[in-house]
């Protein structure tokens, strides 16, 4: 009885109740089907994806996604009755994270999040929806190296963008709204029917064209379109959400609610996916799965006749094969786990977007109107933006996730005479071989993993000479009490974290060692571009309005030592983009998967999702997770319509 009426109810939370979900809902095993033909571990941005595109291409095959968290209404990430873009009440629930204090930054923890409900991290991230540039994704094939570079599934941005192009439903803005802000975009980037929406708001804050202008006065040129793989200078970017009601669009509504019910597909939620089992070796794949229910902490077998697919995302989808046995070996033994394969790549590599900001104030008065801070300050401005986001078309505040614009910059554009130095740094410690000594010291001596740093090395110093690869993202800065900020994200990273089981608790959440800034160059790479942002306090716009600056200020900025500090001290670890744990390269290159995302060595077993990635790409990474599962979606289609 209670479970029904727990069904019932989390169903009448579904935005579009009317209608009947594509996947049938369990909530126990004893509801499950005795073998199905596909199972997905986590039901988030790719695992959905995926579940939709398998369900509907086969209808004769049965799939069960087997998620963690349950279906929750999921608000915008800055909807009523939120006064800014703090954690909304309504959100639901998402892990949390604090990781190691990483060393070489002041000690500091890098605070990081994943969804834990249907829809995953697509339930409760930012919204903000841009690709990378090309730059970032024919990157995976330089690392892959030329065996992965001739393979019939290469992944490059020319193979990829047609899948972005699939993957979302792009809505441009009215004619008065674009005119108002002159937003622009370019129809040849778009063209999919899929319903994940992406599309613009009509409202903008009073401080977003003096932002602007800024920005051109440093010599940054307004981008037609930034989704065509061609990323530089200020961007227009959507929000993953409805153009008319402004909601959030995420995979749960997409790839589920939104879809036509299917009776081959079954959705199991709140269990949690513990490990493959091969009873009978590795090559007699595909695994059994092996679920625990939540409510109980019993567990279940699922029989599998066609393959399993590893979708919990860059935080959990490396804590499941590490519990399979699947991993480096030396940690497996330490955490009492019989080693079945050794992949030491599994849950290292991994990688974030990290930055510190620029501050300043104001000097002189200046007459923006309105700001977020209205919303906290004036119950009637608060209770007109509440209208406007209830009335059809949304309108107001509310329609703007966060913010809608960045720029994005190359690091030749940033510090011409000083890039090449930082350049030759990183071929040089590749050349002389002393990159792989930056490495987690238990993988320092791995050979596959050192050569597989050593081409990610090259190929972020291919990024960094590139004056047409962005390097750094700077999102719309606020002009907000106490300070404005301006966020300098470092977009490619050379430091390299883990994630692995807690020995004392390995079915709980797992230990991240982010070791943010162990490698020197990431340090270097800060300085340029806290020194290149800094020049937005010299630009006419803000010197008329009396910008005072108030961190990193020129006396630390004019010193290394004390400019390293800085950063040290005001770093952000994570903006929530943590990725690349199993990565797609070649096994001697410390690779987990191939390019069809198959793990090396173990039958019957893909991944398709966030830690597949080889590098981490400049960009925010809802659209590129979409992207990579609609790819990957087409791969599994094609090896099982050739059987
Ligand atoms: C707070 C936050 C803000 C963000 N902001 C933005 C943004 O503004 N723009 C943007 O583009 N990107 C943003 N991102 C990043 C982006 O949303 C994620 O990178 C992306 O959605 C990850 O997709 P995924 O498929 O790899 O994993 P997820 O979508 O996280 O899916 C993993 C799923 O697996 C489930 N799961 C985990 N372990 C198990 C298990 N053992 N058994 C069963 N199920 C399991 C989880 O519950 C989850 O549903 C943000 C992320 C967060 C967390
Ligand atoms: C970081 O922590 C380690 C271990 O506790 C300590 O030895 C070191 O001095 C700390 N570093 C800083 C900058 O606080
Ligand atoms: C990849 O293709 C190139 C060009 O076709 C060829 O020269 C090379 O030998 C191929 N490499 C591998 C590993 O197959
Ligand atoms: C839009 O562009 C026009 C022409 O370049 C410019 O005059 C105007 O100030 C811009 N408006 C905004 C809101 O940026
Ligand atoms: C849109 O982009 C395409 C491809 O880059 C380009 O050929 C075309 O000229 C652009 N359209 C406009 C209107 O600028
Ligand atoms: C799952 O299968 C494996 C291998 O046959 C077995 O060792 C394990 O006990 C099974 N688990 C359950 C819960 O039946
Ligand atoms: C701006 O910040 C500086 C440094 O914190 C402070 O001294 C000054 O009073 C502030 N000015 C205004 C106008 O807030
Ligand atoms: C509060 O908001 C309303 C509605 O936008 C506006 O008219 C009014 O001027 C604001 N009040 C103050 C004190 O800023
Ligand atoms: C290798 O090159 C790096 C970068 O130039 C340098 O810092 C390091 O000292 C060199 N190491 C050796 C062993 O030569
Ligand atoms: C590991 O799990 C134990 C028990 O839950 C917990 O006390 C400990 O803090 C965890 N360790 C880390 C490093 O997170």
């Amino acid at each position: 009885m209670r479970l029904v009426a727990a069904a019932v109810l989390s169903l009448a939370a579904l935005a579009g109740a009317a209608r009947r979900p594509s996947a049938n809902l369990k909530r126990q095993v004893s509801q499950l089907r005795d073998k199905y033909d596909f199972v997905i571990v986590g039901g988030g941005t790719s695992g959905l994806t995926v579940a939709d595109r398998l369900t509907a291409a086969f209808p004769a095959k049965t799939l069960l996604v087997v998620e963690y968290g349950d279906i929750h209404y999921a608000p915008g990430v800055f909807d009523p009755p939120t006064d800014w873009i703090t954690a909304n009440p309504d959100s639901p629930p998402a892990w949390s994270f604090t990781s190691l204090p990483c060393p070489d930054m002041g000690n500091q923890t890098a605070f990081v999040q994943a969804g834990q409900v249907v829809g995953g991290s697509s339930a409760v991230n930012g919204m903000f929806f841009d690709r990378g540039s090309r730059f970032d994704y024919d990157a995976w094939a330089e690392v892959g190296g030329p065996e992965f570079a001739n393979s019939s599934t290469t992944w490059n941005w020319d193979t990829l963008f047609p899948y972005f192009k699939k993957s979302v439903t792009f809505t441009p803005p009215s004619p008065d709204i674009a005119q108002r802000y002159n937003y622009t975009w370019n129809l040849s980037a778009y063209g999919g029917d899929t319903p994940i929406y992406a599309s613009f708001s009509s409202f903008q804050w009073a401080d977003q064209p003096v932002l602007a202008k800024t920005w051109t006065e440093m010599g940054l040129e307004h981008a037609q379109e930034c989704a065509g793989g061609d990323k530089q200078g200020i961007c227009w970017v959507p929000a993953s959400q409805d153009p008319v009601t402004a909601r959030r669009s995420y995979s749960r509504l997409g790839h589920y609610t939104d879809v036509q019910p299917r009776a081959n597909y079954d959705l199991l939620v709140n269990h949690q996916a513990v490990r493959v089992v091969y009873p009978n070796g590795l090559a007699s794949g595909p695994p059994l799965v092996e679920v625990r229910t939540l409510a109980d902490g019993s567990l279940f077998n699922v029989t599998v006749r066609g393959e399993v697919v590893l979708s919990a995302g860059a935080l959990h989808t490396p804590t499941v094969l590490q519990r399979s046995g699947i991993g480096p070996s030396a940690f497996l033994t330490s955490a009492g786990i019989r080693p079945l394969l050794d992949l030491p790549g599994v849950g290292s590599n991994l990688q974030d977007h990290s930055g510190p900001p620029v501050t300043w104030n104001y000097s002189k008065p200046y007459d923006f109107f309105p700001l977020p801070s209205e919303m906290a300050s004036n119950a009637t401005f608060k209770a007109d933006a509440t209208a406007a986001f209830n009335a059809t078309p949304a309108r107001g505040p509310y329609t703007l996730a966060g913010g809608n614009s960045a720029i994005y910059v190359s690091l030749p554009r940033m510090d011409p005479d000083g890039y090449t130095t930082i350049v030759s740094d990183i071929r040089a410690m590749v050349a002389n071989g002393s990159a792989a000594s930056f490495l987690p010291a238990d993988l320092r001596g791995d050979r596959a993993m050192a050569a597989g740093y050593d081409a990610q090395l090259l190929a972020i110093a291919n990024l960094l000479a590139n004056p047409a690869a962005p390097s750094l993202e700077t999102p719309w800065a606020t002009t907000e009490v106490p300070y404005a900020t301006a966020w300098s994200f470092l977009l490619h990273p050379l430091s390299r974290g883990t994630v692995r089981l807690n020995l004392s608790d390995p079915l709980a959440q797992p230990v991240l060692d982010y070791r943010a800034g162990s490698n020197p160059v990431d340090m270097a790479v800060h300085l340029a571009q806290v020194r290149f942002l800094r020049g937005l306090l010299g630009t006419p716009t803000m010197r008329a309005l009396g910008a005072v600056e108030v961190g990193p200020g020129a006396a630390v900025a004019a010193s290394d030592a004390l400019l390293a500090d800085y950063v040290r001290q005001q770093i952000t670890l994570s903006f929530m983009h943590p990725c690349c744990t199993a990565a797609m390269l070649p096994r001697d290159r410390g690779g987990v998967v191939g390019p069809d995302l198959r793990v090396h060595g173990a039958a019957g077993l893909r991944i398709v999702d966030m830690s597949v990635m080889p590098m981490l790409p400049g960009t925010h990474l809802s659209a590129t997770a979409y992207a990579v599962a609609e790819k990957a979606a087409d791969i599994i289609i094609q090896a099982w319509r050739r059987q």
